[in-house]
């Protein structure tokens, strides 16, 4: 395959046509003038990670983009990379061998009219280590792994810390079950048979057996691993994913002798969030299985036992 590194070497001064966009793309025409564009910048080099919950959010909601600094990662980390990743692309009859590497996406399709980007690319796994495929990444330079390595592990860091700032919209809602000895309990029902209306549940009992789940039309009393978390699949992860999750339908048993507590965290969306199935989950085939609603509307409705 023709590399656009090939075309860019060869001597010639044309740019092939191919790579020449119509008018309405080309940035002489479309690239506003005279001023550049300033993002958000985020120092994430505060005492307290929940510092940046407020900036991250506002730049999310306002901006979809912008620069973290102060972010933790070594310079020298990441001036190893783009080094090792230069020589990649330096050493040509090395990268040519590399499989993650090519020119072109567009081309694909074989249209002839379809315009081709100036850029070669390689893509490598590069995080979790269990998705690295060694196969696929360059074996020069020799130091290319580790530098790659490296940058990984923090980036990892980066991307948890950004990861937990998201997703604080939500709100953690602890219940306290207390189900005191019951003298009849082959009657009674500590909570009767339901879903969560949350999008996870994460849950620990106390050792009093009691959490029942209902699988294959029966009801099973669940083996709980001391000190390990329940975790629930709740409705809005059930309507989010137009029904490919399920949430789980279950309740709880009560004891003769024994107190059972337990101690279910609902991890909800922020009230006024519009949850409906995931549009990309959805197609002609398969249609919406659920209503899009604020989660407090979903919520008030469940509770007051108004259908969906
Ligand atoms: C509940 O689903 O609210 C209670 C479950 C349990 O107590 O184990
Ligand atoms: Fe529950």
């Amino acid at each position: 395959m023709e590399t656009v590194q090939e075309i860019a070497f060869s001597g010639s001064q044309d740019l092939p046509p191919e790579f020449i966009r119509p008018e309405n793309e080309q940035p002489r025409f479309t690239t506003f003038k005279g001023r550049h564009l300033e993002i958000p910048v985020i120092d994430f080099s505060v005492p307290e990670w929940e510092n940046l919950v407020q900036p991250v959010f506002d730049a999310s909601g306002q901006w979809g983009i912008f620069q973290i600094v102060n972010h933790g990662i070594p310079n020298d980390v990441i001036d190893n990379l783009q080094r090792v990743e230069k020589e990649v692309y330096a050493k040509d009859p090395a990268s040519k061998s590399v499989e993650g590497y090519g020119s072109q996406l567009s081309t694909k399709g074989n249209n002839k009219d379809m315009k081709k980007g100036w850029v070669d690319h390689l893509f490598n796994k590069i995080w979790p280590p269990s998705a690295i495929d060694y196969r696929f990444w360059p074996r020069n330079p020799p130091d290319y792994r580790a530098a790659v390595e490296e940058y990984a592990k923090h980036l990892h860091e980066v991307v948890n810390k950004l990861l937990r700032c998201l997703s604080l919209g939500t709100v953690y809602n602890m219940k306290i079950n207390y189900y005191p000895p019951c003298p009849r309990p082959e009657l009674a029902l500590g909570v009767p048979a339901h879903s969560d209306l949350c999008a996870i549940t994460i849950l620990v009992p106390n050792q009093v057996q009691g959490l029942q789940v209902f699988r294959d039309d029966h009801w099973y009393d669940v083996t709980y691993i001391p000190n390990a978390l329940i975790i629930h699949i709740g409705d809005q992860i059930e309507i989010l994913s137009n029904g490919k999750y399920k949430a789980v339908l279950h309740r709880s048993t009560v004891n003769k002798e024994k107190t059972r507590m337990s101690w279910p965290v609902f991890i909800e969306p922020p009230p006024n969030l519009e949850i409906g199935p995931y549009p990309k989950l959805v197609s002609d085939h398969n249609p919406p299985k659920y209503k899009t609603k604020k989660f407090s509307d979903y919520a008030y409705c469940k509770l007051n036992k108004i259908p969906q």
